[in-house]
């Protein structure tokens, strides 16, 4: 009799699992795993990727290339950032309906001409969910694309996450971040080599009056980063990429992912910045995407096939 009313209680326990999944709310990646942090601290001075320093291995972790092959050579076509160990965060205007089998992930790369570099993982692609108001002949609103890979990122010292800010909140004018990739140096710098730069971010009315010249809109939902005067930008092939801020959260700071590389007017031009896709505007979005994807699927199917055995114990028992 008291097994038959722990079985019950055990009963009542995954059905209780299997109920408080389906309305939790959707999982935020924000911690995942220690994101954010680079074990390789930035030393010196940094110049003002025109005008960039060349990384360390493993200083940008989150970093991807996202590569396409094509006519049997492969080039680094856009950056992007991991933001778990199943998804990768770039931009939507990185691509151009090209099939899935053409793009792949490469994660650990510093040096993007040495094919031997130890640290490198390659990665396929499952799928690929660019948001649905991205329009491709528009302003550049909603740059972003969200790629699930089909085999999990195992994380190293080269190799982790970027945190992602929360929904809605934005960073203040004035502070300095941290833009990376393998675009062009303008003859600043190596484009074989991570190049970084810090920038810093501008407001966005008086963004949009520099842009304003030029007969292009900043879109609501991208931050403008850069200097008025110029000089150290981001560029192209850094698009996707990632805008990383630091925040310290009770003692401890960590890089989060607050902007993506969308677009900008020439390179390191005066009042024109870099223009980045603000992702504390997207993160519902990308809750929604990531969180009802396999992962979630997985856990339910797991949950019921318990509730299966459970209840077919419980018949059993029953019985007998
Ligand atoms: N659209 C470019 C790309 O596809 C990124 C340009 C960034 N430009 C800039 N001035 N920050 O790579």
């Amino acid at each position: 009799m008291n097994s038959v009313i722990i079985r019950a209680f055990l009963l009542y326990s995954t059905l209780y699992h299997v109920a408080s999944d389906e309305v939790q709310a959707t999982p935020r990646f924000t911690n995942e795993d220690d994101c954010g942090v680079s074990v390789i601290s930035r030393s010196g001075a940094i110049s003002r990727v025109v005008n960039g320093t060349a990384s360390a291995q493993g200083q940008w972790p989150w970093q991807a290339a996202i590569v396409l092959s094509s006519g049997g050579s492969l080039s680094v076509i856009c950056g992007g950032s991991v933001i778990n160990n199943k998804w990768v965060v770039t931009a939507a205007h990185c691509f151009n309906n090209e099939p899935l089998s053409d793009i792949s992930v490469f994660l650990g790369v510093n040096d993007k001409s040495n094919g031997n570099e130890a640290n490198r993982q390659i990665l396929q692609l499952e799928s690929k969910t660019c948001h649905p108001n991205y329009t491709e002949n528009g302003n550049f609103a909603n740059d972003i694309c969200l790629l699930r890979l089909t085999s999990d990122v195992s994380y190293t010292t080269y190799i982790r996450p970027i945190c992602l800010p929360n929904q809605g909140s934005s960073e203040s004018v004035g502070q300095s971040c941290i833009v990376s990739g393998w675009g062009e140096t303008e003859n600043t710098g190596n484009n074989n080599i991570l190049q970084y730069a810090e920038v810093s971010i501008i407001d966005h009315t008086l963004c949009s009056g520099w842009y304003q010249a030029v007969g292009l809109s900043i879109p609501e939902n991208h931050i403008c980063a850069g200097y008025e005067l110029g000089g150290t930008d981001t560029c192209q092939g850094d698009s996707g990429g990632p805008l990383v801020c630091q925040q310290t959260v009770s003692g401890s700071t960590s890089y989060i992912l607050q902007g993506i590389t969308s677009f900008g007017s020439g390179c390191a031009e005066v009042r024109r910045p870099g223009v980045y896709t603000k992702v504390s505007e997207y993160i519902d979005w990308i809750d929604e995407v990531v969180g009802s994807s396999a992962t979630s699927i997985e856990r339910h199917s797991w949950a019921l096939v318990f509730l299966c055995f459970q209840c077919c114990f419980f018949v059993i028992q029953a019985v007998y």
